[in-house]
């Protein structure tokens, strides 16, 4: 580090860049007995130097001038929390090669230009630190990458967006429906205005792509990990989860098993004595089994102002002691040959499945169902069906399903089947069961 300390500029004054202001200002003494030498925030480059900020900069020269921060020489770590994809790429690759370090929370250009980025950083001998894009302040991608290097990592599972966590809470504990409790996301600043990327599942798989890297050491494709957001999740389907002992859950899961990586994202039944049942709200978790430590559970806020900021100065404070700069070069990511196992899109394992089949209330549906399920090699663990309501007669009924454990391939062509008969009224609904506790 520069004698004189460390001289930083930013990109984007948002939520996560107000966050880091706040933490790089208003706690000097702190950041003095750490002996990290003063950090000056030199400039903030913004989209509209109009705006009215959250939070004083001080000295800092808040610009819409990105020129003024890669031809600065002065300037030696830029912190980029403006988010997307372009300009954000360009700007990050033209900072390394002006010879700055960068540290980041933008998980999707790292998910789909990583490599391309990590190839500038190492050939300019510069960092790229980014654990603030993947669970806000958990500081998973540390520990993946450092204190548990020496583990054969088997099995990454978790719930890394809160956006999708709230509303899933909020559709259990308090029987919102979907829209009403993504409005309530929306309010209390959990969900952005556009919530696409997060309640379809793609950035949950940008950030499962970026796990498994550091954890199975493996090249992914985001855009292969078989995904399913919450946005077609029923509030019905959410009380009979209840009903059954279960919450569901948008979990994002790696596993190793046989030398073949699979990956992906869906919601899930998670029963409730399970540890990830436990996290609510606009909570993250990331559970990691390594076949030295066994199992761990991280969690807390994954998202939010000062958790998220966290990350981000813990970053910048990590390259003035010159860790950033090691660490990343021991990470060797994205390197052009993997060391991991080759992911295999299309690979599942085995699950329990909870299925939902919306019937005529008529004698012998039950039997053509459950047939149709035999005839595929699945066995069912449990039934639940209600009554027609009385003052309801003819109304379709659903019929709830809880299979032992089957093959993902045949459960889905079991379903075409079934939702071919005149009896089944409605697409069918079909869910699979996170598995208990091993
Ligand atoms: N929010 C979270 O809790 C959270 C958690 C983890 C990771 N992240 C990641 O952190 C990053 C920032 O998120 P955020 O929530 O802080 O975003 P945000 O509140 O939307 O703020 C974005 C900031 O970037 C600036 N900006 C946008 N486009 C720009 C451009 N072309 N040139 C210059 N400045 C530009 C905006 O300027 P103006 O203010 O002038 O419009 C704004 O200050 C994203 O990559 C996000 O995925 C966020």
């Amino acid at each position: 580090m520069p004698a004189t300390g460390l001289r930083l500029a930013m990109i984007g004054l948002g939520t996560v860049g107000t966050g880091v202001v706040k933490l790089l200002t208003q706690r000097p003494e702190h950041l003095r007995a750490l002996g990290v030498g003063p950090l000056h925030l030199k400039t903030v480059v913004v989209r509209d130097s109009g705006k009215v900020r959250a939070v004083d900069v001080g000295s800092a020269r808040v610009t819409t001038d990105f020129d003024l921060v890669v031809n600065d020489p002065e300037i030696d770590v830029v912190i980029e929390v403006m988010g997307g994809i372009e300009p954000a790429r360009t700007r990050i690759a033209a900072l390394l090669r002006a010879g700055k370090h960068v540290v980041t929370a933008n998980k999707a250009v790292l998910a789909e230009h990583g490599r391309e980025l990590f190839e500038i950083a190492r050939q300019a001998d510069r960092a790229i630190v980014f654990e603030a894009s993947v669970a806000g302040g958990i500081p998973i991608l540390a520990a993946l990458a450092e204190t548990l290097s020496v583990n054969r990592i088997q099995r990454v599972s978790g719930i890394v967006n809160g956006t999708c966590n709230y509303i899933l809470t909020a559709m259990h504990e308090r029987g919102l429906g979907y829209a009403e409790a993504l409005l309530q996301a929306q309010h209390l600043g959990f969900a952005e205005a556009d919530p696409t990327l997060d309640v379809n599942g793609s950035d949950a798989a940008q950030k499962l792509a970026i796990l498994a890297r550091l954890a199975f050491q493996s090249r992914v494709d985001w855009r292969s990990i078989r995904r399913l957001g919450i946005d077609e999740l029923h509030s019905m389907d959410i009380q009979f989860a209840a009903e059954l002992g279960y919450v569901i859950k948008l979990l994002a899961e790696g596993e190793v098993a046989g030398g073949r990586l699979s990956l992906q994202v869906t919601p899930k039944l998670v029963h409730k004595s399970h540890p990830l049942a436990q996290i609510r709200g606009e909570y993250n978790a990331v559970r990691v089994e390594g076949d030295a430590v066994g199992d761990l559970l991280f969690s807390g806020k994954g998202a939010g102002e000062l958790p998220t900021a966290s990350s981000v100065v813990a970053g910048v404070l990590d390259l003035a002691t010159g860790r950033g700069q090691q660490t990343f070069r021991a990470l060797r990511l994205w390197e052009e040959s993997p060391a991991g196992p080759a992911f295999e899109p299309g690979l599942h394992a085995k699950s329990r499945f909870y299925l939902r089949f919306t019937i005529s209330d008529k004698p012998g549906t039950l039997a053509r169902i459950t047939s149709i399920l035999g005839e595929h090699g699945i066995s069912i663990a449990s039934v639940i069906q209600h009554e027609t309501p009385e003052n309801e007669p003819g109304q379709p009924v659903p019929l709830i399903i809880m299979t032992h454990e089957a093959e993902d391939e045949r459960v889905r062509q079991s379903l075409v089947e079934a939702d071919r008969l005149e009896i089944v009224r409605a697409p069918s609904v079909c869910l699979p069961v996170a598995a208990h506790e091993r």
